[in-house]
């Protein structure tokens, strides 16, 4: 039981979900979960201790020791924390270990969680569930723009390609809640995402679609 209401949004790497997420927080005045950093701070954990994060026991003791400082760390972005990340996440019992950690974030004042399982495993209650994706083009289209503002020269096709192999390595874990509503953001701009994104929220808070 949660004493506000849990907004679920789930869909694949660089559909937005992240941005919006974030967004409707704030409008709502709700905290926000990244649950994608939960697994990229246990992947880095399970490295430290034994230096493989697909080994199940070293993946579940770092699952089941991870406090909320530890999202803070600086290392939990790249090609290191990713292959990290998607290593333990494919171990059922570090997703089991994480479930207690996301539900209680939830418990004082609701939340929005982005993630891949969120509306299915982790809050099949919520109240207001969005599955935000976008064509495989578009996603790496943003990726590679991410990448050149970083100062990283990368080639369309080759994100493209990694993008592929990263939606085949989430696919287990990916699920679209049957009662999610689809945001296609393939052809809307952040702003045009988050006005559909919010009108459908408020329309499921308040009883409506
Ligand atoms: O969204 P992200 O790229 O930060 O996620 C990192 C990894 O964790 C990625 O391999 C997908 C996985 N993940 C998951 O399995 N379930 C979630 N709720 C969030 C992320």
């Amino acid at each position: 039981m949660t004493r506000g209401p849990v907004i679920a949004i789930d869909g694949p790497a660089a559909a937005g979900k992240g941005t919006l997420a974030r967004r409707i927080a704030a409008a709502l005045g709700l905290p926000y979960l990244d649950t994608g950093l939960l697994y990229r701070a246990v992947g880095r954990k399970a490295l430290e201790a034994g230096g493989n994060p697909a080994d199940p026991r070293a993946a579940e003791a770092a699952a089941r020791a991870l406090r909320p400082e530890h999202l803070e760390r600086g290392d939990l972005r790249g090609p290191v924390a990713d292959a990290a990340a998607a290593a333990v996440a494919a171990i059922p019992a570090v997703r089991a270990a994480l479930l207690d950690f996301q539900r209680n974030f939830a418990v004082e004042r609701g939340a929005v969680l982005d993630g891949r399982d969120i509306g299915t495993v982790i809050f099949p209650d919520a109240p207001a569930k969005l599955y935000v994706t976008a064509s495989l083009t578009e996603r790496a289209r943003r990726r590679w723009q991410e990448l050149r503002a970083k100062g990283i020269t990368a080639d369309l096709a080759t994100v493209e390609a990694e993008m592929q192999a990263r939606d085949t390595r989430d696919a287990p874990n990916m699920r679209q809640a049957a009662d999610a509503v689809v945001l296609d953001t393939t052809a809307l701009d952040a702003e045009a995402a988050f006005a559909c994104a919010m009108r459908h929220v408020r329309a499921r808070l308040h009883g409506g679609a």
